[in-house]
C-alpha cells in the first residue's frame, strides 16, 4: 500500500505543548509526518528559523516518523515536493474554522490531490497559541505547562534581562536543549 506523508505547516515561534500535542497524533495516522516551519520573512518573529527549527528537532526526536523542515513559497508546491498526500492542521475552537477553511479550501483549489486533515489538539490546550505565549512571556508572565520546558527556558534567556546579562557574561550558562 502507498505510504502517506503529511506535513504540518505552521509558523511556530515558539512551539507549543498544543502543537506537540498534534504532532503526536500526526505521527499515529502517517506514516510519515514533515513538521515544516514557514520561512516567513514578512512578520518579525521572537525566534530564528534555525532556533525554531532546533527546538522542534529536539522536541520531536524520539518519533521514528517524524522530520523537521524547512520551506517558503506556496505550501502547496512544497507539498509536491516532498511528495505529501496530506497537510495536517489543528482547529482548536470555532474561531479557527473559517480561516481554515478558507485556507484548505484554497489549497485544494491550488493542489487538489492534497488533502487537509484536521485534528483537534486535547482540550486543555484549546486556548493556548503560539502569540499568546509571546505576550504573556515578554510581559513577564508564566508560561509553564503551555510550551515545553525547553522551550520555557529559551524564552526566559530571550526575554528575561537579568539572564541575558548573566549569559552575557558567561557564555555556557543556563544552555539546555
Ligand atoms: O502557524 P500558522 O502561522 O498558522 O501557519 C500558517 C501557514 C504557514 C500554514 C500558512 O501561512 C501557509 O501555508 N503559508 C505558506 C504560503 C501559502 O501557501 N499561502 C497560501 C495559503 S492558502
Amino acid at each position: 500500500m502507498r505510504k502517506v506523508i503529511a506535513i504540518y505547516p505552521g509558523s511556530f515561534d515558539p512551539p507549543t505543548n498544543g502543537h506537540l500535542d498534534l504532532i503526536e497524533r500526526g505521527s499515529k495516522i502517517f506514516d510519515e509526518l514533515i513538521v515544516a516551519v514557514l520561512r516567513n520573512s514578512e512578520k518579525a518573529p521572537l525566534f530564528s528559523l534555525a532556533e525554531r527549527r532546533l527546538m522542534l528537532e529536539n522536541l520531536t526526536d524520539h518519533y521514528k516518523n517524524v522530520r523537521v523542515d524547512t520551506f517558503d513559497g506556496l505550501m502547496v508546491d512544497y507539498a509536491a515536493r516532498v511528495d505529501a498526500g496530506a497537510v495536517l492542521r489543528g482547529i482548536r475552537a470555532i474561531s479557527d474554522y473559517e480561516y481554515e477553511l478558507q485556507m484548505a479550501l484554497m489549497n485544494r483549489k491550488l493542489r487538489p490531490e492534497l488533502e487537509t486533515v484536521f485534528m483537534m489538539p486535547a482540550e486543555q490546550y484549546s486556548y493556548l497559541s503560539s502569540r499568546l505565549v509571546r505576550e504573556i512571556a515578554q510581559l513577564g508572565g508564566s508560561v509553564e505547562g503551555l510550551v515545553p520546558e525547553a522551550v520555557e527556558q529559551r524564552l526566559k534567556e530571550r526575554l528575561d534581562p537579568a539572564v541575558k546579562l548573566k549569559n552575557a557574561r558567561n557564555p555556557n550558562a543556563g544552555k539546555r536543549r
